[in-house]
């Protein structure tokens, strides 16, 4: 289906665990920015979702909400175009995640591959949070609730849109009708972008991402601590470009895919030393973080509004949302008054 001629409702989110960084960027924020014109947009701040592991220090959810929405208005979300709501203020989703349970066993929660990578990263043994391990269901709530028919996602998120689907087909056939709509993932096409050191996913506590707020002195850190050749030891050695991450960065974000052309073929074949290659970089970095830098901060500065843009977006999303609850209910017969 030709997405740019058929208009979708689309649902998309973060957990609001840490402001979001040029990974974000790249994966999904400025998707987000091109399809808000032409569909009819959610971005769910997954507040909730974020407490599925982090309970034990919930400030590091709700100190970022804001930080987030701040986020999202920098790289360009229009609230007039997108409607941003917080998961916490939708109380249809818990009560959906509820209904929903009961219709997903433990065994198939504990196959979830990527639940799975993640419990195992975490270290959780045997001391997971139900929460945790049911949070998938939470977010076939989420997706059923909007009736989103496109998800756009990274490649991670795929069970997730095979369990909602699940979910839908065994509300539907209980009701013997069509009462939810199943989504498709919409999948970026940008590559995944990696960690400056190259090593890890992006996280914030291993220091090792550039965040839409960082400053310019942060900027210019990041990219000198940048993973390049380990074997490029001298400026006329020839260098290797692929796994090297300022070669990535440049790949993903300088205007002028010639000029990054030009400058791998010269460092493959040796002359090109690490230091020109990242200040080429630093550059181009320090150019599109500018702007988004001083939006963000203009944003944060003004907390009643982004409050208020968020709180008319969950407001929007309520009503959505208790629809859909009220449908699944009457599934089970409880639309008793
Ligand atoms: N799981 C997503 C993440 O890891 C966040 C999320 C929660 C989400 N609910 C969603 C994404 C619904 C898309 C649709 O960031």
């Amino acid at each position: 289906m030709n997405i740019a001629t058929k208009p979708e409702i689309i649902l998309t989110g973060d957990r609001a665990t840490g402001p979001l960084h040029l990974g974000h960027y790249v994966g999904s924020l400025q998707q987000r920015v091109l399809l808000q014109s032409q569909h009819q947009q959610t971005i769910l701040v997954a507040d909730m979702q974020g407490l599925t592991d982090n309970a034990h220090n919930p400030a590091k959810v709700s100190s970022n909400i804001l930080n987030v929405v701040a986020d999202y208005l920098a790289v360009g979300i229009d609230p007039d175009q997108t409607t941003i709501c917080l998961q916490s203020q939708l109380p249809a989703l818990a009560e959906l995640t509820m209904y929903y349970s009961n219709l997903v066993s433990i065994a198939r929660l504990e196959r979830n591959p990527t639940v799975k990578t993640e419990i195992q990263s975490k270290g959780f043994d045997r001391s997971i949070p139900a929460g945790f391990l049911t949070y998938p269901i939470s977010q076939a709530a989420d997706i059923t609730a909007f009736n989103a028919t496109l998800i756009p996602v990274g490649d991670d998120q795929l069970p997730m849109i095979e369990q909602t689907n699940e979910i839908v087909r065994k509300i539907n056939h209980l009701a013997n009708k069509k009462v939810l709509t199943e989504c498709r993932p919409l999948l970026s096409n940008a590559p995944r972008l990696p960690s400056t050191d190259g090593k890890n996913k992006m996280s914030k506590t291993m220091g090792n991402t550039i965040n839409l707020g960082a400053s310019e002195q942060e900027i210019s850190a990041a990219v000198k601590a940048m993973y390049t050749d380990p074997n490029h030891l001298r400026v006329q050695d020839p260098g290797q470009v692929e796994g090297n991450v300022v070669f990535t960065y440049l790949d993903a974000f300088h205007q002028d895919k010639n000029t990054v052309e030009q400058l791998k073929s010269q460092y493959r074949h040796g002359g090109l030393g690490d230091g020109t290659t990242k200040k080429i970089l630093e550059e181009c970095l320090q150019e599109l973080l500018r702007p988004i830098r001083h939006k963000r901060a203009e944003y944060l500065n003004d907390k009643a509004q982004l409050l208020a843009i968020l709180k008319r977006g969950s407001q929007t999303s309520k009503e959505q949302t208790e629809q859909t609850l009220l449908d699944v209910k009457a599934v089970f017969g409880l639309n008793i008054f």
